[in-house]
């Protein structure tokens, strides 16, 4: 992987939770109302960069059968105290997004938030591959990632960004700007995309 990629561990040894920006202390409001909803297909879900737990606990509570994935061991040991408060199981995984350890066609579902926006540019693809490899044909993918709104940078996206991005592998719904006071209070600007995996072998 590219030397650009930050220490994410040292943020969360060096800074209490309430103080990451990322950490709502709640599961994120479009993601309750995407499966209160009944958009998210019930099952093996797989939340990619779980981070400190919040929404992987959540997705445990809602009925999933939930794999966490992040790279630093200091998020998922918390994450693990959360699970375990909230009596629930989680298969949390020390891994990194760019190689994904599952099999093919392993999850109805990958929860993505905050996690595409820090792929380094030459790893996109392989990133992108890597879930559409680990949904089931007709499994969903929930992006929410940076957008432009937030001003130009490197990673906050445009719509037609990502249409161009993921349309080879899956098929897109609408593309829904969300914002939101972070942890830090600062409000940012968000795309959500539920995407279905196209069916066959892989596109491209
Ligand atoms: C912005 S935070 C989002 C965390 C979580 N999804 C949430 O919403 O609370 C990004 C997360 O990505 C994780 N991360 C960064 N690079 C990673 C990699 N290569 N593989 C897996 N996780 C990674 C970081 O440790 C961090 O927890």
């Amino acid at each position: 992987m590219c030397s650009n990629y930050r220490d994410w561990d040292e943020y969360y040894r060096k800074y209490p939770l309430e103080e990451l920006g990322w950490e709502l202390g709640k599961p994120r409001p479009i993601l309750v109302e995407y499966v209160e909803k009944g958009l998210i297909p019930k099952g093996k879900a797989l939340d990619i960069c779980c981070g400190a737990g919040t929404n992987t606990v959540y997705l445990a509570q809602s009925g999933f059968e939930v794999t966490g994935i992040d790279i630093s061991k200091t998020a998922l040991k918390i994450a693990e105290g959360k699970a375990k408060q909230a009596n629930v199981t989680i298969n949390f995984l020390e891994e990194s997004f760019i190689d994904l350890p599952f099999q093919n066609g392993e999850f109805d579902f990958v929860f993505d938030m905050g996690c595409f926006h820090h792929v380094e540019v030459q790893d996109r693809t392989q990133f992108i591959q890597g879930v559409h490899r680990v949904l089931k044909e007709g499994g969903v993918y929930m992006l929410t990632c940076f957008s432009d709104k937030n001003g130009p940078r490197w990673n906050h996206f445009t719509k037609e960004q990502i249409v161009d991005l993921f349309s080879g592998y899956f098929v897109l719904g609408e593309i829904r700007a969300v914002s939101s006071v972070e942890g830090d209070g600062v409000v940012r600007y968000f795309y959500t995309v539920l995407m279905k995996k196209k069916g066959g072998a892989m596109p491209l």
